[in-house]
């Protein structure tokens, strides 16, 4: 519900308020974000003489007035406010003193697509706008407000009018008057991607960037702002996440005040957008609250991203399970060799073949041929049509692996177009992976690509394509682009040949991947169903990936896949039951040669493959819960929404001599309903309250459990 009354805006979802007011010199105030209200909460506001705290010349000699303390719902420089700003503006005199007044408002229903970007679409969603005019220069700024049930979706455009400004950095702020805060992020790196971390908001901002032109394996741009009590079960919580695929920056900082502010968008060293009768629309942020701790934000959440912005697979295949080449062929094979494997992969019950890096030009490794889009006939001893059509007539569908936002130096598309790649004119190239990122910001590359694109989706048959990422831009210079604009443009281009795919082939499914899970984020998820979660394959390093990821991404969205044994990133030897526990935690795929695979093992693939398929849908459209996560064992329980059926899935790490038991709680379940687990029927409310032994025999390392939980 939006209610406008007296310059005061609240917004009220199914769980939370989130208030702003217009004082009375025209700034818009945010008052409070948290559990329902009802009233005006400025009454929390103190006007006080604070000593050196400077006050707006219009507030004449009232120095109780100041924006130093105030809580700003836009944060600006020269303004008095000297925490960290949300919005840097430089004027075109090069001064960077802004301050925006409210000008408007209006309160409509159903949100709108915003061109270019991912954005929510909801129809019978609540919006409210407000449009703010910056006093120099009279650029506008106008917020959105949209309201579904436990979600706030905000966004902010810049509309620059005759004057010319320079946006060098624009955040999403909020701003709390007082109390006690922790932000829990996900960082990692290649191989070990969205680990989770806590750390306490203090004085002295925390700050977190990516200044990679991609969400980077680093620091995901989601995080979760919490009170410092809140755990898995209690306390209050909310989730910020950027519609983004792009460079970011977060900050949390505390003022001598004790006040808090945390900001979240765009603003790397690398980023200035001239403006001048022209806009820029920040990417939307996603903010869910709960008052019930991280599982229940979670939750929420991933609800949220389910019905509104995740791509719903359109393809004709239902819940795929795939078998992928990488891990089991390298850069070594012939088209008769995968056609075996696309044998087996069928005969195991698999229902696409993806054929990974490696098959056009002369790409034997990672060295060449970038950019260079047709099959390399040579090597697979046929063309892409005849291959597509073996394999499809063996009844398994068919998918490519692409990297087409790269080019390789060596490759023709380098030779014909070098000033198509981003490089500086007078200094040699940086290389990442031996390869150059081609400017995006380009309309002609964009549609250079979405030309081939097209020629390998209709030789190839395609129903699925793998889109890769693996490099990070380096030199920001294009051709055709200002370089403080290229971070933001690339990306544009980069949605528009999503945009363009998703229109054009519905039923193409669109897996990203960026050296593993180097660009997960909302933005991608937007475009692409499922994005493949790290290169780290390993089913015990991959839990700790799926409980990071799991509380700000559904577990539809991970890419998720059964590799061989002693495992190519850790050299670890898993059971085979334990790796495909763990990949059901997700999209569930194999990567590995199953030509080489025993009877004994091809017999358990197709066991696990049947079973997976019995409950994806619960896995996939159901509600994830983190029962136990510890360095010694790891519980998730996977819940239909009507509480009906659950799997439940656990992994003792190492095997100890006099093992401690694990007990579980099964959150989740309804206390008021029995169930069967096992043969046996169990209440809820001893499930629920009393928990569950994990029936671990601790006969050997990494072990799993599995159990099918249905109501009675
Ligand atoms: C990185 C991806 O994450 C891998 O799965 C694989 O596709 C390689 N690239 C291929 O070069």
């Amino acid at each position: 519900m939006i209610k406008v009354e007296n310059n005061l805006f609240t917004l009220t979802g199914d769980n939370f308020t989130y208030q702003m007011k217009v004082d009375s010199f025209g700034r818009l105030l945010h008052l409070y974000h948290g559990p329902k209200i009802i009233g005006d909460a400025s009454s929390i506001i103190s006007y006080r003489d604070r000593g050196f705290s400077a006050s707006p010349y219009e507030a004449g000699f009232d120095r109780t007035y100041s924006y130093d303390y105030l809580p700003l719902e836009i944060s600006t420089l020269g303004e008095g406010d000297f925490r960290t700003p949300g919005i840097i503006i430089s004027q075109e005199d090069g001064t960077t003193s802004s301050a925006f007044i409210y000008k408007e408002h209006r309160v409509y229903n159903g949100s709108n697509k915003i061109k270019g970007l991912p954005s929510v679409v909801i129809e019978d969603a609540e919006c409210l706008e407000i449009t703010l005019e910056e006093e120099l220069s009279k650029a506008k700024i106008i917020l959105t407000y949209i309201i579904k049930d436990s979600s706030l979706v905000r966004g902010l455009e810049i509309v620059a009018g005759d004057k010319k400004i320079k946006l060098k950095k624009a955040l999403y702020t909020f701003d709390y008057l007082y109390g006690s805060f922790d932000v829990t992020y996900f960082e990692g790196r290649h191989c070990s991607e969205r680990t989770r971390k806590r750390a306490t908001i203090n004085t002295g901002a925390l700050t977190f960037t990516s200044r990679k032109g991609a969400t980077s394996h680093q620091i995901n741009n989601g995080f979760i702002i919490c009170d410092s009590n809140t755990t898995e079960l209690f306390g209050s919580a909310l989730s910020l996440e950027l519609l983004w695929s792009g460079s970011f920056t977060f900050f949390a900082e505390k003022n001598q005040y004790g006040s808090t502010r945390v900001g979240l968008g765009m603003g790397s060293e690398f980023f200035e957008y001239e403006l001048q009768n022209s806009s820029i629309a920040l990417p939307e942020l996603l903010i869910t609250f709960s008052s019930n701790g991280f599982s229940d934000l979670s939750i929420k959440n991933n609800r949220f991203i389910m019905s509104h912005i995740r791509r719903k697979n359109l393809s004709k295949l239902n819940n795929p399970v795939l078998l992928n080449n990488w891990e089991a062929t390298y850069f070594d094979f012939t088209g008769e060799k995968l056609l075996s494997i696309a044998k087996e992969a069928k005969a195991l019950g698999c229902d696409l073949f993806v054929l990974d890096d490696g098959w056009f030009s002369n790409r034997n490794d990672d060295l060449s041929s970038l950019g260079d889009w047709f099959e390399n006939k040579d090597k697979l001893k046929m063309d892409l049509n005849t291959l597509s059509s073996l394999i499809t007539k063996e009844g398994i569908a068919f998918g490519l692996w692409v990297e087409p936002e790269m080019v390789s130096e060596n490759s023709i598309l380098f030779k014909n177009h070098p000033e198509w790649a981003l490089m500086l004119k007078n200094k040699k190239p940086v290389r990442g992976r031996y390869q150059l990122v081609l400017d995006l910001s380009n309309k002609d590359v964009v549609a250079y690509i979405k030309s081939f694109l097209d020629d390998l989706i209709t030789r190839g048959k395609l129903s699925y394509m793998k889109w890769d990422y693996n490099r990070f831009i380096t030199d920001f210079f294009s051709s055709v682009t200002p370089a403080g604009k290229i971070e933001y443009d690339y990306i544009l281009g980069l949605y528009s040949i999503f945009e363009y795919l998703n229109e054009k082939y519905p039923h193409l499914m669109i897996e990203g991947c960026s050296g593993g899970g180097g660009r997960f984020d909302l933005g991608l998820i937007y475009y692409t169903p499922q994005s493949w979660l790290s290169d780290n394959t390993d089913a015990i390093e991959r839990l700790d990936i799926e409980f990071g990821s799991s509380y700000l991404y559904p577990i539809a969205t991970f890419g998720s896949h059964v590799s061989a044994v002693p495992n190519h990133q850790t050299h670890r030897v898993t059971p085979l039951f334990t790796r495909s526990c763990v990949a059901m935690l997700g999209s569930y795929g194999l990567e590995l040669d199953p030509t080489k695979l025993s009877e004994e093992e091809k017999n358990e693939i197709k066991f696990e493959i049947k079973e997976y398929k019995k409950y994806a849908s619960l896995i996939k459209d159901g509600d994830f819960y983190r029962l136990l996560d510890s360095n010694e064992a790891s519980s998730a329980l996977c819940v239909s929404r009507d509480k009906s059926k659950a799997l439940l899935i656990a992994v003792n790490r190492l095997s100890h001599g006099n093992p401690v038991d694990h007990h579980v709680k099964l959150k989740g379940l309804d206390e008021n309903k029995n169930y069967l687990i096992n043969g046996k029927v169990i209440p809820g409310s001893l499930l629920v309250n009393a928990g569950l032994l994990l029936p671990f025999t601790f006969s050997n390392d990494y072990e799993a459990i599995r159990l099918y939980i249905e109501e009675v």
